[in-house]
C-alpha cells in the first residue's frame, strides 16, 4: 500500500471511522518495508489513541501481527502455559510462578522481556546468574521445557517482528497508552509464542501502564477476549501496582529473593498472593480450584519449585551452584524514617528508577531492600530500607520515595480480581 492509501486509512480514523482486517494487515505489512513511510502510521496511532478501537479492529491487527513472523509450534510438549505481566516495579512474580507451575505439573515455555523505563525485566534478572542464557533456539527451548518443565527465553525476532517497529514508533510518539495497540502487541507474542494457556498479570497503579483498577479492568477484558478468539485459553489477574510488589528491587536483588522464598528463608505476603494467583490461573485450564491450591501449597512446601528453578537455571547454562552463591554487594546505606508515623505510600516510579540506576552503577547485585512496607508504623530514625551498592543521591531518591503520616493509609490489597475466559476459535 502506498502512502496516499494510507494516508486514507488514517484520515478515516481521524473522522471516527473503522479499519477493517484488509486495512490493518495493509498497514502492518506497510509499516515492515525497508523503505516503510512510517509518518502516517505514527499519526493513525494517535488517532486510535483519541478514537478507541473497536474489538474486531484490534483483533485484525492482532492477527496482522502474528503473521508478520513465525509462530511457535512444539511437537514434545502439549498444553503449555504462558504467563505475562504488564510490568511494574520489584514484579518478581515470573521467577516464582513458572517453576511453581513446573513443579506442579505443567510445561512453561515463558518468553520474557527486558527492562523498560522504571520497570524490571525478566530477561535482565536472570542474566545477573553467570553463565545464564536467554536466547535458545527454539528446538533448544522445547527440549529444556520437556526435560525440567519450564525455561524462560527471550523473544525471537522472528516472532512478530512486526511488534518491534511499531513498538518502537509508538515509543517515539507518545502511542504506547493505547488500549488497543497495547493489547495487540501483547497478545500476537504470546500467541505467536505457542503456548495453550496464557495468564496475564496486569497492573493497575502509578508503577505500571494502567493507572486506575478500572484501566487495568478494561485491558484484562481485552486480553481475556483476543486470546480466546485465537483458541487460547486465557486467565488474567488484575494486581497493585501502587507500590513495589516485591520487597527486594533490582536485578539479582530479586533473583536471590525469589531463591529464598521458594527455599522458605524469607517472606513477602503480598508478591506471593500475586504468585499464587497467577499459579492458580495457569493450573485452572486442567484442575478444579481445590486441586489447583493442594498442588502449589505442596509445590512451595516441598521444596520442589526451587529444584525447578535451579535445573531450569543451569540447563541454561548457568554455572552449578550459582544460585546459591548469590549475594548483594557489600557496600550498603541504611534509609532511616524521617518523623515517627505510618508508611502511607511508596512511590514505585521512584524506586524503580534508583534501582536501575544502582544497578548501572554498581553491577546486579545492587539494588534497593524495603525494610517497611505501606501500613508499617516506624519511628523517627529507625530504617525502613537498604540501598545496596548506592550514593547519596540514591540514598535521598529512596527516602523522597517514602510517604511518612500521622495516620495510617488504607492499603491496596495485593490482587483485585481473577478472571478467566476460554471461548472456541474464530480463527
Ligand atoms: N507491553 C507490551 O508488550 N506491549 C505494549 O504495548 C505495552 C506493554
Amino acid at each position: 500500500m502506498h502512502e496516499a492509501s494510507l494516508r486514507v486509512l488514517t484520515e478515516r480514523k481521524r473522522d471516527g471511522g473503522e479499519l477493517n482486517e484488509a486495512d490493518w494487515k495493509s498497514v502492518v505489512e506497510s509499516s515492515l518495508r525497508p523503505d516503510a513511510d512510517l509518518a502516517p502510521v505514527a499519526a493513525l496511532f494517535m488517532a486510535c489513541y483519541f478514537r478507541g478501537m473497536t474489538t474486531e479492529e484490534t483483533l485484525a491487527l492482532t492477527r496482522a501481527m502474528v503473521d508478520s513472523g513465525e509462530t511457535l509450534r512444539f511437537s514434545r510438549i502439549q498444553n503449555g502455559v504462558d504467563k505475562h505481566s504488564t510490568g511494574g516495579v520489584g514484579d518478581t512474580t515470573t521467577l516464582l510462578a513458572v517453576p511453581l507451575l513446573a513443579a506442579c505439573g505443567e510445561y512453561v515455555p515463558k518468553l520474557s522481556g527486558r527492562a523498560l523505563a522504571h520497570t524490571g525485566g525478566t530477561l535482565d534478572k536472570l542474566e545477573s546468574i553467570p553463565g545464564f542464557r536467554s536466547t535458545l533456539e527454539p528446538s533448544e527451548f522445547e527440549r529444556i521445557v520437556a526435560k525440567v518443565g519450564c525455561a524462560i527465553a527471550a523473544q525471537s525476532s522472528k516472532l512478530v517482528p512486526a511488534d518491534k517497529v511499531l513498538y518502537a514508533l509508538r515509543d517515539r510518539t507518545g502511542t504506547v497508552p493505547a488500549p488497543g495497540l497495547i493489547a495487540a502487541s501483547i497478545v500476537s507474542k504470546k500467541v505467536a509464542g505457542g503456548a495453550s494457556r496464557i495468564v496475564y498479570d496486569v497492573k493497575a497503579g502509578a508503577g505500571g501502564f494502567a493507572r486506575s483498577v478500572d484501566d487495568a479492568r478494561t485491558l484484562a477484558l481485552s486480553l481475556l477476549t483476543l486470546t480466546a478468539a485465537f483458541g487460547r485459553q486465557a486467565g488474567v489477574v488484575v494486581s497493585d501496582m501502587s507500590q513495589p510488589l516485591s520487597p527486594a528491587v533490582g536485578t539479582g536483588m530479586e533473583v536471590m529473593l525469589a531463591r529464598d522464598l521458594l527455599a522458605g528463608r524469607s517472606a513477602a505476603p503480598r508478591l506471593m498472593r500475586v504468585v499464587r494467583a497467577v499459579v492458580l490461573e495457569g493450573l485452572g485450564g486442567r484442575h478444579s480450584p481445590e486441586d489447583a491450591a493442594r498442588a502449589y501449597d505442596r509445590a512451595l512446601a516441598s521444596g520442589e519449585g526451587l529444584e525447578r528453578l535451579r535445573a531450569m537455571v543451569e540447563a541454561q547454562g548457568g554455572e552449578g551452584g550459582a544460585l546459591s552463591r548469590l549475594q548483594p554487594v557489600a557496600a550498603s546505606r541504611r534509609v532511616a524514617a524521617s518523623r515517627d508515623g505510618f508508611v502511607r505510600a511508596i512511590d514505585p516510579v521512584l524506586i524503580g528508577r534508583t534501582a536501575r540506576h544502582v544497578v548501572n552503577e554498581a553491577g546486579p547485585f545492587a539494588g534497593v531492600r524495603l525494610l517497611k512496607i505501606v501500613g508499617a508504623e516506624v519511628e523517627s530514625g529507625e530504617p525502613v530500607a537498604v540501598v545496596y551498592g548506592g550514593d547519596d543521591v540514591s540514598e535521598r531518591a529512596v527516602a523522597a520515595a517514602y510517604e511518612i503520616g500521622a495516620e495510617p493509609s488504607a492499603d491496596a490489597p495485593a490482587v483485585y480480581e481473577e478472571l478467566a475466559l476460554s471461548i472456541e476459535s474464530t480463527k
